[in-house]
């Protein structure tokens, strides 16, 4: 009897274990489940106004509210349980650690140094950079002088492995390369270009890949092409703010907006407010797998 029981205990703590190991081989294998772009190679700047140029794009793009505003590195584990624990590195050591293919892989193509798609870090927000801002944002990095702070390892728990098992969730690498081309000719319309630009390199981190709406995180957010009912100095007013036009809170919007959009020139904003008002004359796409129906 008691050796029956002994087995039976044996035969349930071996089926547990055989099962974490398939969850954990299949979220590793699922995590390095991606085509890489071609390797990156350009030479980075080193000049003052391409430094300056670089910063304006971290600033803009939320680096420093993520990764410390000295890009010292920060720690997710109150704001974020999801991965168990997230963990931003420390930025201005990590560039020059690691050749600037890596750099910009983690970047735009959401793939980290260990070869392995990010998780948390919204890569799909920097796909769309182009190369040149992407070089000065790296000569920016680069120039920062490292501060050091005492970061803990970050570490992906079984329930998200899980997800990542079964299929349920997406990797960095597969959401940036789902993020929609660039589409307007910048020699046509060189402003709506402008403001493509700056939209889906600010915007869809939250407004989802091509700002028309709906998002992972809740609450949902919405179609940016209702921009075009809101003036210009109001529109400037929201984004640089965070708080909605009767001074409602946004609130994932309002934590980021004050961080990143007052830094926003005169004429990005009015490029920004001119793509997203001219969206109301183009259907928002339905077959995308990140808005799978609108309610
Ligand atoms: C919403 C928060 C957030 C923002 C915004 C953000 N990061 Fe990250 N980043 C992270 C997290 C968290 C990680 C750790 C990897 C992970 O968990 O996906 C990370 C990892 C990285 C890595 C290392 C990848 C690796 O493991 O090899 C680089 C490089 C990086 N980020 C650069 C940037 C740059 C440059 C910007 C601004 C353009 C930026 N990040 C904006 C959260 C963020
Ligand atoms: C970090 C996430 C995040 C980012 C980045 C973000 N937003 Fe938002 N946005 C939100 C959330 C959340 C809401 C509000 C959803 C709700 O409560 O209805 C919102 C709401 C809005 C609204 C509607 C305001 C209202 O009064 O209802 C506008 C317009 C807007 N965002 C524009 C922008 C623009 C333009 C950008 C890029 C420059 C941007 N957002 C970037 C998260 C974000």
């Amino acid at each position: 009897m008691v050796r029956t029981l002994v087995l039976l205990a044996l035969a349930v703590i071996a089926v547990l274990l055989l099962a974490m190991g398939g969850v954990y081989l299949l979220s590793e294998a699922k995590l390095r489940d991606f085509t890489p772009g071609p390797r990156f190679t350009q030479a980075i700047p080193t000049d003052a106004a391409s430094i300056e140029r670089g910063r304006h794009v971290a600033r803009t793009r939320g680096c420093m509210g993520c990764h410390g505003q000295q890009l010292e590195g920060k720690d997710f584990d109150e704001q974020w349980d999801w991965p168990e624990r997230a963990v931003a590195p420390n930025l201005a050591r990590y560039v020059r650690e690691h050749d600037v293919a890596t750099i910009e892989a983690a970047i735009r193509q959401g793939i980290g140094a260990d070869g392995r798609a990010l998780t948390s870090m919204p890569s799909f927000n920097f796909t769309r950079l182009g190369d040149e801002d992407l070089v000065a944002l790296i000569a920016f990095l680069k120039s920062a002088p490292i501060v050091e702070i005492d970061l803990p390892t970050p570490k992906l728990g079984w329930a998200v492995r899980w997800s990542f098992a079964i299929g349920e969730e997406k990797h960095m690498a597969e959401w940036a390369d789902a993020v929609p081309p660039l589409r307007v000719d910048s020699r046509a319309e060189p402003q709506r270009a402008r403001g493509e630009y700056l939209a889906l390199t600010m915007c869809n981190e939250c407004h989802e890949l091509d700002v028309r709406g709906l998002s992972v995180f809740p609450p949902p957010t919405p179609d940016l092409a209702m921009v075009a009912g809101i003036p210009r100095a109001n529109f400037e007013t929201l984004i640089k703010t965070g708080t909605g036009l009767n001074g409602r809170k946004l609130g994932l919007m309002e934590l980021v907006a004050p961080d990143r959009f007052p830094e926003l020139t005169d004429s990005e904003i009015d490029d920004l407010h001119a793509y997203l008002s001219s969206l109301v004359n183009e259907p928002a796409p339905e077959n995308v797998f990140w808005r799978p129906r609108r309610n």
